[in-house]
């Protein structure tokens, strides 16, 4: 428990996780609505844990377990004896009945998908969006029913399939929702979860970026003292939001290193380099290690290998530019909040390596290091909210992300420069495309990869032997499921047609429509 964190936001929420798919969409719409909030496991939460931080107001997120299983779990019992409001959702909501003396169980009619619910009375939760006996659509996703409603609850709501949808006892402020409002598939969910922390809790909602800038750089300040840090930039939003942030905290005390691995995309190094160094005046090693990388992984096919060797150099050459500096106390991460949130696990065990990511996770204890860490707290869009106040250019801030291993991972089979030739310029027209037609927002991310599949075409009045470029395209929240973009067919065509021609080796262009999962975002 970060109880120094919550200390720096006294309006704060807290979120008991049970396990469900989307207990982090319940955080991010609480910090939409500016309240800060943690997500900490169910098990994780007793006594002396809910007095140390202290919520003004607690959420029980729903989950996998049905509350009539042995051994199902459950929220502390002091969480209802806070005199703060407390708010179920789903699993939340049957745990809080069966605790305060009703009861529920599971029932074979599951109930998934869009309904609407019509209020009985009216709600505070609904304030603003229903009157009594008005209807609301929500999203449903639920196995267990409320059988005997506790002393002090009443119903609020009710839809087909859920007599028990809304519930409340208003006196204790304890509130009961069958329905998920975190989703957006609930199109007034927002405004539910604003409505209970504001109204019904009374959090003011300070949560600002601003706020937070000034509280990070206090804080970073005070962790490193006259102490060295250095920061490792790869050209996404994480590591330059947190290079800025530090160096207008400490100021020349940060070096940032840009390990060049040769693997970029076209012009990026250039801008890492221009931005930093010149912009923002940020001391800045630019490692151009390009031919130490390609030269180890010339000959190398299986994409894990390719994973770990572009790892291991990526350290080897960090560590020996930490040590050209005389050596840092401490090592910048851009590690974000869903990298730190334990989320629970119902599966036990460890989970399957689908790919080794690469970052610089061994650094800390080979050099002796301290991490700094000023974006750990914060969602992905709410790094780039304060890369704005930062006032970090919107085509660095508004980037898709890119994967450490860069354009190797996007070359299946064996690399070569005369390949990562080809795909850079295939990469930047299909970019500049997406740009031109105003698509780039709405894309989670979009890349090319060059196949090592070679076939037959014909141009002008010649055979052609060349590659093939796969483009692909993704929609996402997290990068943890993802669905192929649906681009109209003339935008696939247009860029088929200036890749072919523009870019000398590719005659044939195909897109990816495969979703995540069963495929995964990149290729390998
Ligand atoms: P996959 O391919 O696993 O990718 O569906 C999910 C997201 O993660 C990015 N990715 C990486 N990012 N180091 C990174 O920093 C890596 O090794 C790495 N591998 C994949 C990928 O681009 C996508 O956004």
């Amino acid at each position: 428990m970060s109880s120094e964190t919550a200390a720096r936001h006294p309006d704060r929420a807290l979120i008991i996780d049970f396990g469900s798919q989307v207990t982090q969409l319940i955080a991010r719409r609480l910090r939409e609505s500016g309240v800060y909030c943690e997500i900490h496991p169910f098990n994780a939460v007793n006594a002396d844990v809910l007095a140390d931080y202290a919520p003004k107001a607690v959420i029980l997120s729903g989950g996998p377990a049905s509350v009539g299983d042995h051994d199902s779990p459950r929220a502390p019992q002091e969480v209802f004896e806070l005199r703060v409001p407390v708010l179920g959702i789903c699993y939340g909501q049957m745990c809080m009945v069966a605790q305060l003396g009703g009861s529920a169980e599971s029932d074979d009619h599951r109930e998934f998908g869009r309904a609407f619910v019509k209020l009985s009375e009216r709600s505070d939760l609904f304030d603003g969006i229903a009157n009594a006996g008005e209807e609301e659509e929500v999203w449903m996703s639920h196995g267990d029913r409320v059988t005997a409603l506790p002393p002090g609850f009443h119903v609020q709501g009710a839809s087909p399939g859920a007599p028990f949808a809304v519930l409340a006892d208003t006196t204790r402020k304890f509130y009961g929702l069958m329905f998920h409002p975190e989703v957006v598939h609930t199109p007034n969910g927002s405004k539910m979860l604003s409505n209970f922390v504001h109204k019904i809790a009374g959090l003011k909602g300070d949560w600002t970026m601003a706020a937070y800038r000034e509280e990070a750089i206090a804080k970073i300040q005070e962790q490193v003292g006259d102490g060295k840090v250095i920061c490792g930039l790869s050209g996404g939003v994480d590591s330059a939001v947190a290079a800025v942030l530090i160096h207008e905290a400490i100021g020349d005390q940060l070096t940032c290193v840009f390990v060049d691995h040769g693997l970029m995309r076209q012009g990026e190094a250039e801008q890492v380099v221009g931005l930093f160094r010149d912009h923002y005046n940020i001391p800045l090693i630019h490692a151009d290690a390009s031919d130490l990388f390609l030269g180890e992984l010339a000959g190398v096919t299986d994409p894990e290998t390719k994973r770990k060797t572009i790892g291991k150099l990526f350290i080897d050459v960090f560590e020996e530019k930490a040590k050209e500096i005389g050596g840092a106390g401490f090592l910048a991460q851009g590690t974000l909040y869903p990298d730190v949130i334990e989320s629970v696990s119902f599966t036990g065990g460890p989970s399957v390596t689908i790919k080794s990511h690469h970052n610089v996770g061994g650094l800390p204890e080979r050099m002796n290091m301290d991490l700094v860490e000023p974006l750990r707290e914060l969602f992905k869009d709410e790094v780039r909210a304060l890369g704005r106040e930062l006032g970090l250019p919107e085509a660095f801030v508004g980037r898709h992300p890119f994967p450490g291993p860069g354009l190797a991972i996007r070359c299946p089979g064996e690399i070569t420069q005369e390949k990562l030739d080809i795909l850079r310029k295939a990469d930047a027209i299909y970019l500049d495309e997406i740009r031109n037609a105003g698509l780039y927002d709405d894309i989670w991310q979009a890349f090319a990869v060059l196949l090592p599949v070679k076939t037959v075409g014909v141009m002008g009045d010649g055979r052609t032997y060349d590659h093939v470029c796969a483009l692909r395209a993704v929609t996402s929240v997290d990068g943890m499921t993802a669905d192929y973009f649906p681009y109209p067919h003339e935008f696939l065509g247009r860029v088929a047609t200036r890749i072919i021609n523009e870019v000398k080796g590719v005659n044939r262009v195909v897109y990816d429509i495969t979703s995540k999962p069963p495929g995964t975002i990149e290729w390998e």
